[in-house]
């Protein structure tokens, strides 16, 4: 999985560069983490085909689950925001895609891949927001690539539940 992860971020061309920005970036992006948090599930909770993963038997919105995930979604921003890639982060997050691919949540069943990669859309429209407003230019446009780069990674860990690896020959 270490390898996996090392071979992706060579693809994406994530470098020495991003890993710096990111970390540079970090004490910003943990001050915002509760609030960016709170705006990827406000916005799952607003279209009925994410909602319905959050929902009670009774059709309510369960929201005692709700906050105990946001600690989690919380948690995985920190841990980016300090690109950690060893073995223990690397199976974190192998272990996060699963339990979004083959554990049904809720009426829903399992969360389909394409809300996925949505959701990693609103987090690097997110920070990109909150990098705009709180970095100077030069430095929000360093960290939204590199954050962009490393997200990606990050989601194709999280896909491989779905896609599992194709073997060339
Ligand atoms: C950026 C993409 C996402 C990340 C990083 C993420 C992260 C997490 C984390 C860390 C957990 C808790 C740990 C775990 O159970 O493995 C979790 C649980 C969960 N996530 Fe996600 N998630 C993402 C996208 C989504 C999407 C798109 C949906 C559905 C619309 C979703 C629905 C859920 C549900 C229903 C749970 C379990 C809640 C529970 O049983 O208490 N997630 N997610």
């Amino acid at each position: 999985m270490p390898r996996f992860i090392r071979e992706m971020m060579e693809f994406v061309g994530l470098g020495e560069e991003d890993v710096t920005a990111i970390r540079r970036s970090a004490p910003l992006v943990l001050e915002h983490a509760d609030r960016l948090t709170a705006l990827l599930y406000d916005h799952f909770l607003s279209f009925p085909r994410s909602a319905k993963f959050f929902l009670r038997p009774d059709g309510e919105v369960d929201t005692a689950r709700l906050e105990r995930r946001k600690h989690s979604l919380a948690r995985w921003l920190r841990e980016s925001a300090e690109v950690a890639m060893g073995q223990e982060f690397s199976y974190y997050l192998l272990a996060m895609g699963l339990s979004h691919s083959h554990r049904a949540h809720g009426p829903g069943g399992v969360i389909p891949p394409h809300l996925m990669i949505g959701a990693m859309s609103l987090a690097q429209t997110a920070l990109g927001g909150v990098f705009a407003d709180g970095l100077e230019p030069r430095e929000a446009a360093a960290a939204s690539c590199a954050w962009n780069k490393l997200l990606l990674v990050h989601l194709s860990v999280l896909l491989l539940g779905y896609f599992p690896p194709v073997r060339l020959p």
